[in-house]
């Protein structure tokens, strides 16, 4: 690390930059080769728990590209496992919880998570990517409604049934089970903090699934709830098809708000006030031409001025995404000066 105060740092704590810091979402990932090379051998859960290879994977992008911050390379669904869920990464599906919770009982039957006993793997990445790195490094965290959508659920899903008709029927059950979760994340970036990152993230990626009002009444506390449990480091929300919900987001207290790309920059700035934003380039246009990819990146920008604006995509890099593209994005910004 070097003796002048990070440009991430400066820019979540709200100060203006002379240019935006720049990470992506999902940096380390298939896209890029020598990911592939490492996952060829091992599966992805292997790759969690074991923290010479996570914290191999973390730095690739770091090594690749001039980023401004690493993001450790885990999965929102570790703790899930932790507290009793059966779940499996399956090849073209994604995660899969063969034991969803649907009932009272099934919640009751959840274990207690205990980040420093259940992902002590995680703490060691990080540890071993703050040595490594000289860049800070992100922890994160999946939101408390995010993490219920995929215990109910037991996978991905386009409408979440599950997770409504248990929301709607027991919302006591419902209640208590996002309370718990709230409980177990917000101890989760906090262990994340203590073993060195330097700021984390909190995914609720499947917020924007709910009418702003169950988001006010079901993802917003919860997610508060989990933020709230958390000091020493700048707390990220981001949240995903979830414009309609921007005069709420400031309610969660995160010190930064991060944007999905259907958001528009200018306009998600008028309504948070002085907040730090994060975001918000679509992850497809890392398929455009490279001038096309400059212009999108400096209009970005140029809507969220020079103070607290962390540059990133409006959600993760997608495996198709080629290499050189998000080179030209990361130039793009780094070609960019306020002064
Ligand atoms: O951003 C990073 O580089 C850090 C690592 C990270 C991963 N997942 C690695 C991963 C982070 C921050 C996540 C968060 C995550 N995981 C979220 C929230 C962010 C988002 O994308 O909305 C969610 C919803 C998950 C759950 C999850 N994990 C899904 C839906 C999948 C399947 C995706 C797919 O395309 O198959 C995963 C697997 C996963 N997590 C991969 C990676 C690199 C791919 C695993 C592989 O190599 O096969």
């Amino acid at each position: 690390m070097t003796t002048e105060r990070p440009l991430l740092l400066r820019a979540l704590a709200g100060e203006s930059v002379p240019r935006p810091p720049v990470w992506f979402m999902r940096q380390a990932g298939r896209y890029l080769p020598e990911y592939r090379a490492i996952r060829g051998d091992h599966d992805f859960l292997t790759m969690c728990y074991d923290p010479a290879l996570a914290a191999e994977v973390t730095l690739q992008p770091l090594r690749r590209y001039p980023l401004d911050a690493g993001i450790v390379f885990s999965d929102i669904l570790l703790p899930l496992q932790a507290m009793g869920a059966d779940l499996e990464f399956i090849p073209g599906r994604g995660p899969v919880i063969n034991n969803p919770v649907r009932t009272a009982d099934d919640a009751r039957a959840l274990r207690d998570f205990d980040p420093e006993r259940d992902l002590a793997a995680t703490m060691e990445t990080i540890r071993l990517c703050t040595a490594a790195a000289d860049v800070p490094i992100l922890g994160f965290a999946g939101a408390p409604f995010t993490m219920a959508c995929y215990l109910i659920e037991g996978s991905g899903s386009r409408n979440w049934i599950e997770v409504k008709r248990l929301m709607y029927s027991d919302p006591k059950t419902f209640g208590s089970l996002l309370n718990r979760i709230a409980d177990a994340v917000g101890d989760h970036l906090q262990a994340q903090v203590n073993a060195g990152a330097a700021a984390v993230q909190l995914f609720d990626t499947w917020a924007g699934a709910l009418s702003p009002a169950d988001f006010r009444r079901w993802a917003l506390p919860a997610s508060k709830r989990a933020l709230d449990r958390v000091t020493g480091a700048p707390r990220i929300f981001f949240t995903k098809d979830s414009a309609s919900f921007l005069p709420w987001l400031s309610e969660i207290g995160a010190d930064v708000i991060g944007l999905d790309w259907r958001m528009d920059m200018a306009q998600a700035r008028a309504v948070l006030g002085d907040t730090p934003v994060q975001g918000n380039l679509d992850p497809s246009v890392l398929h455009a031409p490279h001038d096309e990819i400059h212009r999108q990146v400096h209009a970005i920008i140029e809507a969220a001025g020079p103070r607290g604006h962390v540059f990133n995509l409006g959600h993760g890099i997608t495996p198709e995404v080629p290499p050189e593209g998000v080179a030209a994005a990361i130039d793009a910004v780094r070609s960019w000066s306020w002064s």
